[in-house]
């Protein structure tokens, strides 16, 4: 395994199933000692560059660089900033990493994360690269899964929605591919998983692509499920195909089994019936929670202070 010191996190795919269990541990650990040691990252600096909405993400390591003692610089609002003036993205991460000791990066282009860090010595990690990746939340999912049911491997679980433009449905496939569990990917054929991703997990663990989530979600232990990415569609009448596919009723979760849980990364819009929240199947809202701790052990790993 090699050290996380300095380490960019840009694609799920550049980690092994040592290093995300790993990073599972830190996360346990981290919990505690942030009580403990809520100094660990002083006189470090995180710089948020954010080129797309968010809410969860952004605060989240905001909140966890603060609750280790660290600063933040945010630039969240690109329009106020020199990128309004045309400056381009290889330019500001150059620029940045005098003013800080790691960068985290939301960007609307596939392929952002991996430009930025090559173009700078600090760590940068990737908080969505457009429809492509969302490595943290892929970390925190898995942490999730752990923490929530004890164990990954050996289970059944399903991925539900937006498969063709869900970042964090590319990451999360690719980092379960690496235990021993059985997927089942549900969308509208319009909205099926990117063949990369099939591929690349296909090789590794059974994968099943359905349409149905009547069939699946009686068999599953996981259901995680997505919000139709409406922002990336070229086409509204496209959108509108698929707008509302897959709605969890107190009625689906009647065929849950027993102890199944129900993930999903935020924002809600209508996948999941607010009822639906007070069931113990429910566990969308912990999973930010395990976020934030995710978040706060990947920081303490990438400037060498775990
Ligand atoms: C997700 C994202 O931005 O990809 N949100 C998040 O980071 N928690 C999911 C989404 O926007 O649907």
């Amino acid at each position: 395994m090699g050290s996380f010191r300095g380490r960019d996190i840009v694609s799920i795919t550049d980690f092994t199933r040592d290093e995300l269990d790993h990073i599972l541990y830190a996360t346990d650990a981290v919990e505690g000692l942030a009580r403990e040691k809520p100094e660990l990252l002083k006189g470090r600096t995180l710089a948020i560059l954010f080129f797309e909405p968010s809410t969860r993400t952004r605060l989240s390591f905001e909140a966890a660089m603060q609750k280790l003692g660290g600063l933040t610089l945010d630039m969240s609002e690109p329009r106020v900033s020199a990128v309004e003036k045309g400056e381009n993205l290889a330019d500001t991460v150059r620029v940045v990493e005098n003013y800080a000791d790691v960068i985290v990066l939301r960007h609307p282009l596939e392929g952002s994360a991996c430009l930025a860090a090559e173009m700078v010595d600090v760590p940068v990690i990737n908080a969505g690269s457009g429809a492509e990746e969302h490595p943290t939340q892929a970390m925190l999912d898995l942490y999730t899964i752990k923490r929530e049911l004890g164990r990954i491997d050996g289970l059944n679980i399903a991925l539900v929605g937006d498969l063709r433009y869900g970042r964090t449905v590319h990451s999360l496939a690719s980092a379960l591919s690496l235990y021993n569990v059985k997927l089942y990917l549900v969308s509208p054929e319009l909205l099926r998983m990117r063949h990369e991703v099939v591929d690349y997990a296909g090789r590794r663990i059974e994968v099943v692509e359905t349409e149905s989530l009547d069939d699946v979600i009686p068999k599953v232990e996981v259901a995680y499920i997505t919000r139709i990415q409406k922002e990336r569609f070229a086409d509204p009448a496209e959108y509108m195909k698929v707008k509302g596919s897959y709605r969890i009723s107190l009625e689906t979760v009647g065929k849950m089994r027993q102890g199944a849980i129900i993930m999903h990364p935020l924002p809600r819009v209508d996948e999941i019936a607010y009822e639906v929240d007070a069931t113990p199947h429910a566990r969308y809202f912990r999973q930010v929670y395990y976020g934030l701790l995710t978040r706060m052990a990947l920081l303490g790993l990438v400037l060498g202070a775990l």
